[in-house]
């Protein structure tokens, strides 16, 4: 067993992001056309089996933290079998997973039981009609209940997720900040990224700058070698945390590598490069990770509105 992947800039790939499904059962506008996208064939998305297969072979090269996106990761039937096999392979010490919060009712336990520690839940807006548009499809109301249910499940740590967008919902950062006055959970403001063919305007994008202008009082925090910088509100049960790809990208310190549910490694969430893995044995696997870990670039490239992300897939492909 290799224990730590270096890349050519000196940094220690062990994350490894896996989105098990590109379906998503809202339709976010930042993130996927109303119709939804193109189904790809059955036969052209990895198995269970190669799912898990793949995550033995990134944890024996070292990869300790593994994180299930989706699209929406919970729409998946075999979703809790999934979370279970990864959780069991050697070597991954950290199980987490990000969702919209919509299925956490029926799933909060079943997962937490499965072995994920920790839940990321989408959470960009506190009015209905806002969330309504925002999604196309779901109701705050299911939301906010799976995000209740999942504070009484006992994971280790909760983040909610707000992209931020201007005219949208900036005028709410001091009350999506305040949750962390109430609840044990970090809020985390996202800068909105330019990606395939979102509809949002150029004007829709704010600088996570934007927050600490509105909200003075927020103080340096501890950080956790995450994405995001964090702060805190005074007397604060969480933490606010700010994640900005555009004004201040994080690339120095990148330990990700994402694999698509249609088996594509890719070096980098912005880059058009993929190194495909569907069919491959688990030996084969591990040479497809050290090469796209090869292939991983010094950072992005500017990412503007006017100078968009080399992926020209959705976010809902990649798993963001
Ligand atoms: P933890 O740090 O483990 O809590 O999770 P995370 O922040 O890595 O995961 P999450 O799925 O909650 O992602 C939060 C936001 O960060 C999403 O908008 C992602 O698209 C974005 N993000 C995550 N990794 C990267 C990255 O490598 N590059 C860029 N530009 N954005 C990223
Ligand atoms: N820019 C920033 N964040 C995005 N997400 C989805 N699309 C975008 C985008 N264009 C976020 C979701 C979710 C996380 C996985 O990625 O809100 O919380
Ligand atoms: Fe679905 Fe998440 Fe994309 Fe919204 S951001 S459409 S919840 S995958």
């Amino acid at each position: 067993m290799e224990n730590s992947m270096i890349d050519g800039f000196g940094r220690d790939i062990s994350y490894l992001r896996l989105s098990v499904t590109d379906n998503c059962n809202l339709r976010c506008r930042y993130c996927m056309p109303e119709e939804g996208i193109c189904k790809k064939r059955h036969d052209e998305m990895l198995t269970e089996e190669e799912l898990v297969m793949a995550v033995e072979a990134a944890a024996s090269l070292g990869f300790t933290k593994l994180r299930i996106t989706g699209g929406e990761p919970l729409v998946k039937k075999n979703i809790l079998s999934i979370c279970r096999r990864c959780a069991a392979v050697e070597g991954i010490r950290e199980l987490a997973l990000t969702t919209n919060g919509i299925l956490l009712p029926d799933l909060a336990e079943p997962l937490r039981k499965a072995g994920v520690q920790r839940l990321n839940i989408s959470l960009d807006t506190l009015n209905p009609d806002k969330y309504r548009y925002m999604t196309r499809r779901g109701t705050l109301e299911q939301a906010v209940a799976g995000i209740e249910i999942a504070l009484r499940t006992g994971f280790e740590r909760i983040k909610l997720n707000a992209v931020l967008i201007g005219g949208f919902n900036d005028d709410e950062i001091p009350e999506l900040a305040g949750l962390t006055l109430k609840y044990p959970l970090d809020v985390r403001f996202i800068e909105l990224m330019p990606m395939g063919h979102d509809e949002l305007s150029k004007g829709a994008y704010i600088s996570a700058r934007e927050v600490l202008r509105r909200l003075p009082e927020l103080r340096p925090a501890e950080q956790d070698g995450g994405v995001a910088r964090l702060y805190e509100l005074p007397g604060a049960l969480g933490k606010v945390g700010l994640i900005s790809p555009l004004s201040e990208h994080f690339c120095g310190t990148c330990n990700r590598l994402r694999l698509t549910a249609d088996g594509k490694l890719k070096p980098c969430l912005h880059s058009a490069a993929q190194f495909p893995v569907k069919g491959l044995t688990r030996c084969e696997m591990a040479e497809q990770i050290k090469a796209a870990i090869a292939a991983k670039p010094e950072w992005h490239g500017a990412l503007s509105f006017e100078c968009r992300s080399r992926e020209t897939r959705h976010m809902n492909q990649i798993g963001g």
